[in-house]
C-alpha cells in the first residue's frame, strides 16, 4: 500500500493548476446514462473515484471510451442492465448517483444500499423518498434498492435536510419525467448547478439551480453532447491552505474564485493577503505565522464541510485558540488524533473541536479513513519538523489529482513510497 513521505518545513511557492471537480464529474458520467447517444466529458479528473463510476457504467453494459487529456466519451445505448452491485458501491457511496438516471431512462434500477461510512451514517432516505414521491415502486431486497417505474410523473419534492446528491439524484431522474418536478431546499453547491448545466446541455429543462427551489419540466429525450466540469474548489481551497500553513505564497490557476468566498473569507481571517483574478487566485503568507479562526460548516454557500479537516490542520500551528463546529456530518474528527500524534492541542467535544496552536509540529506515520482527513494530515506534514509518513493514501488519490507532483511543483519535499 502507497505512503507519502514529507519532509516538513519549507514554504511552498509557485502556482498550481486546479483540476476539474471530482464531485461535478460523478453525478455528470451518472447522467450521461439519461443520453439517447453518444457523451463527452472533458476536463475530467484523473482519480480513484472517478475510475470506480467508469468502471460501473462499464460493467452495466455502457461503452465508455477514455480519451487524451481524461475526455471520457460515453455511449448509454449499449446497456445490459440496470444493477450496481455491492463490490463496487462499498468502495465509493456515490454509485448511489445511478439510481436516478437508471430508473427514469430504463424504468428499473438494482442498486446496492452504500452502507456504513467513514464520516457518518450517511443514509439515503431523502434519495428513496423522492423517487417514491415521483411515482417509482420502490423497496429493498438483500441489501439492495429494487426501483421499478413505467414513467416517472413530475411531483413537488420538499428536502428535509440539505443533501447534495439527493438533490442531484432527483434532478437527474425529474428531466425525463412526465410534467413538472420542483426541489424545494435543494442543495445551492457549484456542482449541483453545473450538474443542471450538463441536463440541460442535453435538452433537459431545468431552472433555478443555485438556488434552493429547482424546477425541471420533464422532456421526453435526452440528447448526447459534449461537456467540460468544472474546477474542484476544494482542491483549490486545499492549496490555498498549504500556502498559509507553510507561510508560502501559493497562486491556483484555473479556478471559478467566486466558488471560494468562504473560504477566502477565513484565509483573509486568517491574516493571509489574497489577490484575485479573473480565473486565479493568489495568497501571500509569507514571513508570519496564520492567526486562528473560527470555523462552523453548514450547505453552501456557508464553510464546506470538505475544507473542514484542512482548516483544522490551519489551526493546530496558527496563534491563538480556533473552534471548528462540524454540522453537515456527525462524524468527521478522523484526523484529530492523528494531528495530536504529531503535537497538536486538541479538544474533542461532540461536534466541536476547540484547537490551540502550538509553535511546531513534529512528523510521525499517521493515516486516516477518508479523504479530506487524508489531506489534513499532508498539510500538516508540510509544515512539521522532520519527517511524516501519511499511510493508506489511496483516499487522497480518491479526490486528489497528482498530489505530490502538485505539491514538489511547489517546492514540498514529499515522494510516494510504494509497498
Ligand atoms: N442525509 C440524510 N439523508 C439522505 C441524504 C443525506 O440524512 O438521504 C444527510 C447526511 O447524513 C448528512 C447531510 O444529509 O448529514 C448532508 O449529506 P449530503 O447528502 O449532502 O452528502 P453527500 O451528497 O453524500 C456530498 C459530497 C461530499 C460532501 C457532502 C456535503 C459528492 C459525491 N459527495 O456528499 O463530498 O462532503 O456532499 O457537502 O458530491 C468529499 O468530497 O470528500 C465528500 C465527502
Amino acid at each position: 500500500m502507497d505512503s507519502l513521505k514529507i519532509t516538513g518545513g519549507t514554504p511552498l511557492e509557485g502556482e498550481v493548476r486546479i483540476s476539474g471537480a471530482k464531485n461535478a464529474t460523478l453525478p455528470i458520467l451518472a447522467a450521461t446514462l439519461l443520453a439517447n447517444g453518444p457523451v463527452s466529458i472533458a476536463n475530467v479528473p484523473h482519480l480513484r473515484d472517478v475510475t470506480t463510476i467508469i468502471e460501473l457504467l462499464g460493467h452495466m453494459g455502457a461503452a465508455v471510451t477514455i480519451g487524451e487529456r481524461m475526455r471520457i466519451e460515453v455511449n448509454p445505448t449499449t446497456l445490459r442492465h440496470c444493477r450496481a452491485p455491492y463490490e463496487l458501491v462499498r468502495t465509493m457511496r456515490a454509485s448511489i448517483l445511478v439510481l436516478g438516471p437508471l430508473l427514469s431512462r430504463f424504468g428499473q434500477a438494482e442498486v446496492s444500499l452504500p452502507g456504513g461510512c467513514a464520516i457518518g451514517s450517511r443514509p439515503v432516505d431523502l434519495h428513496v423518498a423522492g423517487l417514491k414521491a415521483l411515482g417509482a415502486d420502490i423497496h429493498v431486497e438483500n441489501g439492495y434498492i429494487q426501483a421499478r417505474a413505467e414513467r416517472l410523473r413530475g411531483a413537488r419534492l420538499v428536502l428535509d435536510t440539505v443533501t447534495v446528491t439527493g438533490t442531484e439524484n432527483l434532478m437527474m431522474a425529474a428531466a425525463l419525467a412526465d410534467g413538472e418536478t420542483i426541489i424545494e431546499n435543494a442543495a445551492r453547491e457549484p456542482e449541483v448547478v453545473d450538474l443542471a448545466a450538463f441536463l440541460n446541455a442535453m435538452g433537459a429543462g431545468v431552472t433555478g439551480a443555485g438556488t434552493d427551489t429547482i424546477v425541471i419540466a420533464g422532456v421526453e429525450a435526452l440528447h448526447g453532447t459534449d461537456y467540460a466540469v468544472l474546477p474542484d474548489r476544494i482542491e483549490a481551497g486545499t492549496y490555498l491552505v498549504a500556502g498559509a500553513i507553510t507561510s508560502g505564497l501559493v497562486r491556483v490557476k484555473g479556478v471559478r474564485p467566486e466558488h471560494l468566498d468562504a473560504v477566502l473569507i477565513k484565509l483573509r481571517a486568517s491574516g493571509a493577503d489574497i489577490v484575485i483574478g479573473e480565473d486565479w487566485i493568489e495568497l501571500d503568507m509569507r514571513g508570519r505565522r496564520p492567526r486562528s479562526v473560527d470555523v462552523r460548516t453548514a450547505p453552501y454557500p456557508a464553510f464546506p464541510t470538505d475544507m473542514q479537516a484542512q482548516f483544522a490542520a490551519l489551526n493546530v500551528i496558527a496563534d491563538g485558540v480556533g473552534t471548528i463546529v462540524e454540522t453537515v456530518f456527525e462524524n468527521r474528527f478522523m484526523h484529530i488524533l492523528e494531528l495530536q500524534r504529531m503535537g497538536a492541542n486538541i479538544r474533542l467535544q461532540g461536534n466541536t473541536a476547540v484547537i490551540r496552536g502550538v509553535d511546531h509540529l513534529t512528523g510521525a506515520p499517521v493515516m486516516a479513513t477518508d479523504l479530506r482527513a487524508s489531506a489534513s494530515l499532508v498539510l500538516a506534514g508540510l509544515v512539521a519538523e522532520g519527517d511524516t509518513t501519511v499511510r493508506r493514501i489511496y483516499h487522497i488519490d480518491r479526490g486528489y489529482e497528482c498530489i505530490e507532483e502538485k505539491l514538489e511543483l511547489l517546492g514540498a519535499r514529499i515522494e510516494r513510497v510504494s509497498g
